[in-house]
Formats: structure tokens, sequence, C-alpha cells
């Protein structure tokens, strides 16, 4: 490992991120933590920090001026990133499209669209500046891939982000920054009681009796990327457990 790694996580409060924070920290890695819940991200600080440095950030990353802020701020030892993980989403709303609320659409793009946007840019002079072996972890999902009833505006915007990722590495060949879509299937974190607005049953029934990936399963994944060679770039992974597969087209008959 190289010193002076220094990985910059969204969403770092749940599910893949925090999973993420914890297999960073294991090999040493200087962590940049950012999400919503304060209270969360102090007691990442209080437990990673014994390890390796932890600088959190209080954040919404739909809030540009505030993202590109605390970029700015970051305190030196920090400030050199290695790798940024995009993992800050959510889905919303899996009633069928013309149920949801217009609010609930609105959401999701401002948060997987703008919010990884308005991040990817504020910290994108800094993997410039370290070059060769800087890598961005942009996390999409297999709704980016694959249509399904309910996904409407999520998948859409998932797709956003494998398309996004795959025009940055156009526009950044020669620079050594990798990019790299994760798109995971189902995993078991707070997703779904997002997803539910809270609705605990549900979100239990969805992983019950089948084996979902893990957030530490991701976590790895995001780690073996960031530390491949130098020279390798992995544009696209997508990972399922091997109990969720595809389904046979619908049609609707008489
Ligand atoms: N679980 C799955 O099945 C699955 C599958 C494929 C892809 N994904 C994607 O994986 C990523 C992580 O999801 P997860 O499964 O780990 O869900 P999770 O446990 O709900 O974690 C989501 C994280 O995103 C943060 N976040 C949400 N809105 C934010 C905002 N406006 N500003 C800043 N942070 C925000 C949350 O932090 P705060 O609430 O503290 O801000 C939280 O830390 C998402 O992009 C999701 O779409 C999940």
């Amino acid at each position: 490992m190289k010193a002076n790694n220094v990985v910059l996580i969204t969403g770092a409060t749940s599910g893949f991120g925090e999973a993420a924070a914890k297999v960073f920290a294991a090999a040493g890695w200087s962590l940049i933590l950012c999400g919503r819940r304060l209270s969360r991200l102090e007691t990442l600080k209080e437990t990673l920090g014994q390890q390796v440095a932890v600088h959190i950030i209080e954040m919404d990353v739909r809030n540009s001026a505030a993202v590109k802020q605390a970029i700015e701020d970051l305190p030196a030892d920090v400030a050199d990133i290695t790798t940024l993980i995009n993992n800050a989403g959510l889905a919303l709303a899996p009633q069928p499209a013309q149920q949801v609320d217009l609010a609930d659409w609105q959401t999701m793009i401002d948060t997987n669209v703008s919010g990884l946007v308005n991040v990817t840019h504020a910290v994108l002079p800094a993997l410039l500046r370290h070059g060769a072996g800087a890598t961005m972890i942009n996390i999409g999902s297999i709704a980016g891939q694959w249509p399904y009833p309910g996904s409407h505006v999520y998948g859409a915007s998932k797709a956003f982000v494998k398309q996004f990722s795959y025009n940055l590495r156009c526009d950044l060949l020669g620079t050594g920054v990798r990019v790299t879509d994760l798109a995971p299937g189902i995993a078991e974190t707070e997703f779904t009681l997002v997803r539910t607005k809270g609705d605990r049953a549900a979100s239990d029934t969805l992983y019950r009796g089948t084996t979902p990936l893990s957030a530490q399963d991701i976590a790895e994944q995001m780690f073996y990327i960031a530390t491949l060679p130098d020279h390798m770039n992995i544009n696209h992974i997508e990972v399922m457990p091997v109990r969720q597969a595809w389904q046979p087209f619908a049609i609707d008959r008489d």
C-alpha cells in the first residue's frame, strides 16, 4: 500500500458506505466520511479514529455549494484524496410510476444524479493532482441496466451513473484517474427501509428466506477496485447474489 492513501466516502453513515469505512480503515487508509446524520459520523470517528485519521463532514450531497466548500476546507492531512466513493443514494416509491409523487422522483434525481455530480466536480481536482492510481468508484445498480416494475426514476438515475462513469473515462484518458461503475444487486442495508419510508416489516420480508449481498461484500469489492495496479481500470462490475436472477418478459393478455 502507498503511504497516505485517503478515501472519501459519501453515504458513510449506513450500509455500503459504513462497511467500506471499516474495510479501508483496517488497511490503514485515512478516511473522509460524509453523510447527513452527524451522530453516526461521530460514532465512526470515535471508533475508527483509534486506527487511522478520520475527517467527518456533515453534508447533504444535494447542496452543491456546501459540497464545494467542504472539499475546499479539507485539512492538509486528508486533502490528497486517492479514492472517491460516490455511494450516497436512495430509492423511493416502489409503487408503479403512475402512482408516485413527483417529489419522490425529484429527490432521487437530486440525490443520485445531481448529488453524485456535485461531489465528483468538487473532488475531481484532487484526484487529478494525485494522478496515476487515483480512483473514482460510482455506485450504480443492476437497476441501471435491467428494467423492473417500480424502478422508474431510480433505475434511470443509476443508468445515468453508469453512462457518466463511462463518459468520464474518455475525458480522463491520460490523467491516470480511474473510474468504475460498481452495480450491486439486492443487498441488505437500510436501503429498503428508506425506500418504504420506514416500513420495517416490508424491509424484513424482502430479505427473509434468501441470501442477499451484504454491505461487507460490496465494501470488499470497493477495496479491490481501489487497490488494483495503477494501469488497470475496471469499467463496470455488476454483482448479484447467486439467489437473484431475471424473470421472463411480462405479457399483457386479454
Ligand atoms: N442495498 C441495495 O440493494 C443496493 C443495490 C444497488 C445499489 N445500491 C446503492 O448503494 C448506495 C448505498 O446504499 P445502501 O444500500 O448502503 O443504503 P443505506 O444503508 O440506506 O445507505 C445510504 C447512504 O446514503 C446516504 N445519503 C442518502 N441521501 C443523502 C444525501 N442527500 N446526502 C448525503 N448522503 C445521503 C445516507 O446517509 P444519511 O442519511 O446520513 O445522509 C446513507 O449513508 C446507494 O447509492 C444505493 O442506491 C443499493
